[in-house]
């Protein structure tokens, strides 16, 4: 038996993240005691995944009024907006980073009047809800989701939602994870997510790891096992869901969702309210996010392209909330038409 993912913890008044840059060939967990240097963790993929970015941005913010040598409240706020300005800029597309900062600035502003160190006690104490709540939430929407899941079945997931991404346990993996404790996971589908490969160094890392039966595939292969019969359900996670279900999630999710909708096979996204971002009315006001050309003209330090060859490199993309057969939360199984 494997012991629980635990990517991010609070461990002696210290961030422990495991760096997910070095997986699957090292599991080094490194340890942070300054905002800068988890925004920076953010920002370099060493944690990933939108939960477990808020949930590592939140204990950024405990770092930031730990290390503080304020002695007003003031001044206090003053370098705690220094940290949560910092923090925000590391990703622009997961909203649960900027739920998770938006939550522990109304946590500071509330201790007005309190002594400084038990707002500083309150900030680590709120970014540990976060984490504990975000664990929960996936253990629910992982049973909700794998009451979606028929016997034998043979699913097809994106990029890694799994304990990785998130506090642990995993959204879309969540619900693989919760279906196959009941012994319906007949295969899972691995897409290895090119251009940085959650899926290969990832996903199938969590899936070695507990045991799930799992098969590789390029990303190009899709077509190819859902035509020929041999996907009974995508399952996804999501970086941020506008008002209207439209889903921002890895790039790749979307051209999924077509293949799955013209083969007739039901596309559903599993994701925490904490990704739902009700101030957006559509997908198209999702910010994307475009990363290092490097990520597509290399694979490790190997050139895969000339460094002449200009290149477009979004990490996500925008899944229509018309393609999504139904949104998996923790508050339960969600159809369209969605309005949050
Ligand atoms: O660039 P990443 O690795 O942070 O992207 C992660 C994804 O797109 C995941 O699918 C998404 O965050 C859902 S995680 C539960």
């Amino acid at each position: 038996m494997t012991s629980a993912i635990a990517p991010v913890r609070w461990e002696h008044d210290r961030l422990v993240l495991l760096d997910q840059r070095l997986l699957p060939g090292q599991e080094l967990e490194r340890v942070y005691g300054r905002w800068e240097d988890v925004a920076d963790a953010i920002r370099t993929l060493a944690v990933r995944g939108a939960p477990a970015i808020g949930v590592a941005a939140a204990f950024g913010v405990a770092l930031a009024a730990r290390v503080s040598a304020a002695t007003t409240f003031d001044g206090l706020m003053a370098d705690l907006e220094v940290a949560l300005k910092g923090l925000a800029s590391t990703r622009p597309t997961a909203v649960n980073l900027f739920w998770a900062l938006d939550r522990m600035r109304r946590v500071a502003e509330a201790a007005r009047g309190r002594p400084l160190d038990a707002v500083r006690a309150g900030l680590v104490k709120e970014a540990q809800a976060i984490l504990d709540e975000d664990l929960a939430a996936n253990r629910a929407l992982g049973d909700h989701g794998a009451a979606l899941v028929p016997a034998r079945a043979r699913i097809l997931t994106h990029c890694n939602a799994g304990a990785l991404a998130t506090a642990g346990y995993g959204t879309a993996l969540g619900v693989v994870r919760s279906a196959h404790a009941q012994g319906k996971v007949a295969l899972l589908w691995v897409d290895e997510t090119r251009p940085v490969m959650q899926g290969s160094r990832l996903t199938a890392w969590e899936c070695v790891r507990d045991g799930i039966p799992h098969r590789l595939i390029a990303d190009v292969v899709a077509a190819s096992v859902m035509a020929r019969g041999e996907v009974d359900l995508v399952v996804t996670g999501a970086d941020r869901i506008a008002a209207n279900g439209d889903t921002a999630n890895k790039i790749g999710t979307y051209a999924l969702a077509v293949l799955a909708r013209h083969h007739g096979v039901p596309f559903y996204v599993a994701a925490p309210f904490s990704t739902i971002d009700p101030a957006l009315p559509s997908g198209a006001q999702i910010p994307i996010e475009e990363r290092d050309a490097l990520e597509v003209r290399r694979v490790g330090s190997q050139a895969t392209a000339p460094d002449g060859s200009p290149v477009f490199n979004p990490a996500f993309d925008v899944t229509p909330a018309s393609l999504i057969a139904a949104i998996i939360t923790e508050r339960g199984v969600l159809r369209p038409p969605y309005h949050f």
